[in-house]
């Protein structure tokens, strides 16, 4: 079960990166349009919070899994707090009349450099997998 999970932990990581890096770029760009915020940038940011949550979920069983380690420790804090940085973005942006760019764009910004200082915090690369 163990191995089934850390490799499930390992691999979701490409689809939070990508969902990432996706919705960075088109933040970006909405940034310097100008244009009211829109559907399509709803949908990536809660793609991303989404997909943040699920591998939140899987790590938490691996690491009920595994025994435990000081760094480890900062790697779980970490990124619990880039969840909650992204998901806070999202509740700010709902509880505007006019949705923020910027602000969606700093939630995403934020919790993705948690997730890589997360990364570095247990020695792994952030693109790459560890054979255990
Ligand atoms: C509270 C949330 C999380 C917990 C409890 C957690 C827990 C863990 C545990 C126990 C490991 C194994 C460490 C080891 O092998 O020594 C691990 C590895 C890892 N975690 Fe997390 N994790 C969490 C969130 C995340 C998130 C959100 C990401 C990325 C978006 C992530 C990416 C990784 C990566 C890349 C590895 C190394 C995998 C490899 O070496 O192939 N983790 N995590």
């Amino acid at each position: 079960m163990m191995p089934m999970v850390f490799y499930t932990h390992s691999g979701v990581r490409y689809l939070v990166l990508l969902a990432a890096i996706a919705a960075v770029v088109y933040l970006l760009v909405g940034t310097f349009r100008g244009a009211p915020f829109d559907k399509l940038a709803k949908i990536l940011t809660g793609a991303y919070v989404g997909l943040l949550d699920v591998q939140v979920l899987t790590g938490i069983v691996l690491y009920l899994l595994i025994p435990s380690y000081p760094r480890l420790m900062g790697h779980v804090v970490m990124m619990l707090a880039a969840v909650s940085v992204g998901h806070a973005a999202n509740i700010v942006n709902k509880r505007r009349d006019e949705p923020s760019w910027g602000v969606a764009l700093v939630g995403v910004a934020l919790s993705l450099i948690l997730i890589g200082g997360a990364i570095i915090a247990i020695g792994r690369p952030i693109f790459g997998t560890s054979v255990i």
